[in-house]
């Protein structure tokens, strides 16, 4: 199955994808969206010709950067949507019309920690765990239902430099994995 990645950074999720699906020919990467130019994810699309595209968000409403984005998506048969440090909230108008297929990943224990500084409020809040969340989006920032957590206990790391890395670290096994299996359960109910 194809599917379409949105992410505004440096893109280590959206590599780790990548290359996990390229590992064999069952799905694929069909649509990068970014909404930053300068974006890493977007120079890695362009070296390794993944069509990309990237969406302005200023000087124009949401719903119009959006009805972009759902005209790139209408050209190709996506069935899951993956958000990868995708900086901007998705309104209905995405959300309703991928209903169930669109995802997220959260460097902290949801609910825990929501937003943009989930490392470092996980790192200083004391919390005996940190982790990560996978989770399917709604309106709402970091609040869909989970699909996939995993914790660590804090004590295997002695910074917030270790913490990140160990985040990372399992941000960029448990994504590929969980994207492969719920494109796989999806095609076994299709029976395809
Ligand atoms: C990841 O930590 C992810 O959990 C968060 O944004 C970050 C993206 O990093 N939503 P990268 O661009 O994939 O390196």
């Amino acid at each position: 199955a194809d599917i379409a990645v949105f992410a505004s950074g440096t893109g280590t999720n959206f590599k780790a994808i990548h290359r996990d699906l390229t590992s064999d020919s069952r799905h694929r990467v069909s649509l990068l969206i970014s909404d930053r130019k300068n974006s890493g994810a977007l120079k890695f699309a362009s070296e390794n010709g993944i069509p990309a595209e990237f969406i302005s968000y200023s000087n124009r409403s949401r719903q119009d950067a959006e009805q972009e984005i759902l005209k790139y998506l209408a050209g190709s048969d996506v069935r899951l949507i993956v958000l990868a440090g995708f900086m901007k909230l998705l309104s209905p108008l995405i959300i309703n019309a991928y209903p169930d297929r669109i995802i997220n990943i959260h460097p902290s224990l949801l609910p825990r920690h929501p937003g943009t500084r989930g490392i470092e409020q996980s790192w200083e809040s004391g919390d005996d765990y940190l982790g990560i969340s996978i989770h399917y989006v709604d309106e709402g920032m970091d609040t869909g239902r989970i699909i996939l957590q995993q914790a660590f206990h804090r004590s295997e790391v002695t910074s917030l430099e270790e913490a990140e890395k160990h985040i990372h670290q399992l941000e960029h096994y448990w994504y590929p994995r969980t994207i492969r299996s719920l494109l796989d359960s999806h095609e076994n109910e299709n029976g395809d």
